[in-house]
C-alpha cells in the first residue's frame, strides 16, 4: 500500500519536546504565492495561517522561536546574487507579525551574522524569521557534502529542530532533511495531521474513492496516476494536464499547453487504467480562448474539436456536469490542481463547479497542494466544506505515490 511506510504515529511529537528555554529551529512552509504583476503584495497567506499554531505553541511554551523557511525559487549562483534577485521573506515576517499578534524579529542573512545577533537577542517565547534560505545555494545543493557544510552553519543557530513545513517534506534540502538529523527533533502538529489524512487515504478507504487531478503537466503527475490505478476507483483528468490526454486520443489541441513527449507514456496510463478497470475520466468539452489573457474572446468546443489558434482555458459546461455526476456517489475524494485558469475570473467556473462538487460529497474529501486550495479561497468556497486542505500539493502527491518523503524519513 502507497505511503504506508511512514506512519504518522511513528513521527515524534513536538509535544513531547521540552522546549522551554531552547533555541527551536523551526520548518515551516511560508511558501505563500506572490502578486508577481507589481506589488509583490502575498495573495494567498492559507500556508502562513496553517503554520500558526506550532508557532503559538512554542512560543507559549518558553521556546524561542527562529523560523526556518523559503520563498520561490532564487535564481543565482551566490547568496549575494540570490538576495538581490529575491525574493524576501520579509512581506512573510510582517504578515507574520500581524496574524500572530506580536514581534517577528528578521534576520537578513540565513545563517551569517544578522542570524547570529538576531537569535542571540531572542528571550524565552520570541519569535524570529530567517531570511529566505534557499538564498543559501547549498541549501538545494544535490551533493550532501556541500549540504553539510551549510547545515552545519545553521545548527549552530539552534539547540532543538521541529519540522512542521509539510508542502516541503518531499524535498532533500539541507533545512529539510539534513539539519533534523543533527539536532533533537520532533513533528510539528501541521505536518502530522497532513500525515494522519493522507494515512486514512491510502489504508481501507470508503468506496467509491475518485481522485480528481487538475494543473498544467501531466509529467508531474503521471508517476501518481500510476499509483492511484491500483488504489482509486474512477480518476477524473482536468485542467492544463487534460489536453496532452486529447493529443493521446488523437484531437487536436490548438495552442494548448501540451507536453507533446508525454504522449507515450499518458497512452500507458489510459491503457494500464483500461486493464485494470479504473475509469478515467476526460473533459468532454472545453472553454477555448483566443489568446490567454483575462478579457480573451471564448467559446465552448467538444473536447475533440479545439480548434487551431485557440487553447483550453477551463472545462466546460457539459464537463461540469459530468464531473459533479462522476462525484456524485463518492465516499472519498483527494482532489489536487485546478480545472481552468481560475485566476481569470471569465475561466472561473470549471474550477468552481468542480470545488462545489467535491465540496457536496459526505465522506472524507481532502484538497490537495497550494493552488487548489488557493483556488477554493479566491473563490470564496468556505473551507469547511472540506474534510482537510492540504498545505502540500507534490507532498501530498508524493506521499501517495508511494514515495518516502526525505523530511519524514529524517523525523521519524
Ligand atoms: C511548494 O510550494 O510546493 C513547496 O513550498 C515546495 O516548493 P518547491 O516546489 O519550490 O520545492
Ligand atoms: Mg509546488
Amino acid at each position: 500500500m502507497p505511503g504506508l511506510k511512514l506512519p504518522s504515529s511513528k513521527l515524534p511529537s513536538v509535544d513531547d519536546l521540552s522546549v522551554a528555554g531552547q533555541r527551536v529551529l523551526l520548518r515551516s512552509d511560508l511558501n505563500v504565492p506572490l502578486d508577481l504583476t507589481g506589488t509583490g503584495e502575498i495573495t494567498d497567506d492559507g500556508r502562513i495561517r496553517a503554520s500558526l499554531p506550532v508557532i503559538r505553541t512554542l512560543s507559549d511554551r518558553g521556546a524561542r522561536v527562529v523560523i526556518v523557511a523559503h520563498l520561490g525559487r532564487p535564481a543565482g549562483g551566490s547568496f549575494a546574487e540570490r538576495a538581490a534577485g529575491g525574493p524576501s521573506l520579509r512581506v512573510v515576517a510582517s504578515r507574520l507579525s500581524s496574524l500572530l499578534g506580536k514581534p517577528v524579529e528578521f534576520a537578513t542573512d540565513v545563517a551569517g551574522p544578522s542570524a547570529a545577533s538576531v537569535v542571540a537577542g531572542l528571550g524565552d517565547g520570541d519569535v524570529a524569521m530567517l531570511e529566505n534560505v534557499r538564498f543559501e545555494p547549498a541549501e538545494t545543493a544535490k551533493d550532501d557534502a556541500v549540504r553539510a557544510d551549510f547545515v552545519a552553519r545553521l545548527a549552530s543557530l539552534g539547540d532543538l529542530y521541529v519540522g512542521d513545513g509539510f508542502g516541503a517534506v518531499h524535498r532533500k534540502h539541507a533545512s529539510v532533511y539534513d539539519l533534523p538529523l543533527l539536532l533533537p527533533h520532533a513533528a510539528g502538529g501541521l505536518v502530522s495531521a497532513e500525515v494522519a489524512v493522507l494515512e486514512r487515504l491510502v489504508s481501507d478507504p470508503d468506496r467509491p474513492f475518485v481522485v480528481v487531478l487538475g494543473g498544467k503537466k501531466p509529467s508531474d503527475k503521471l508517476g501518481v496516476i500510476g499509483s492511484l490505478l491500483g488504489l482509486a476507483d474512477r480518476i477524473v483528468i482536468c485542467g492544463g494536464m487534460a489536453y496532452t490526454f486529447f493529443a493521446a486520443r488523437g484531437y487536436p489541441v490548438g495552442n494548448s499547453v501540451l507536453e507533446a513527449d508525454r504522449i507515450p507514456d499518458v497512452q500507458a496510463v489510459m491503457a494500464d487504467a483500461e486493464k485494470r478497470g479504473v475509469e478515467l475520466v476526460l473533459p468532454v468539452d472545453v472553454v477555448v480562448a483566443d489568446r490567454f489573457a483575462p478579457d480573451a474572446s471564448h467559446q465552448v468546443v467538444p473536447a475533440s474539436g479545439i480548434p487551431d489558434g485557440w487553447e483550453g482555458v477551463d472545462a466546460g459546461p457539459r464537463t461540469r456536469e459530468l464531473f459533479a455526476a462522476k462525484l456524485a456517489d463518492a465516499k472519498t475524494v483527494f482532489w489536487n490542481g485546478p480545472a481552468g485558469v481560475f485566476e481569470f475570473p471569465a475561466f472561473a467556473a470549471g474550477t468552481r463547479a468542480l470545488a462545489e462538487a467535491v465540496a457536496a460529497v459526505p465522506g472524507l474529501t481532502v484538497v490537495g497542494g497550494g493552488d487548489s486550495a488557493a483556488a477554493v479561497r479566491a473563490l470564496g468556497i468556505p473551507e469547511s466544506s472540506f474534510s482537510h486542505i492540504s498545505t502540500g500539493g507534490g507532498a501530498s502527491l508524493e506521499y501517495l505515490e508511494g514515495k518516502m518523503l526525505p523530511g519524514l524519513v529524517a523525523l521519524a
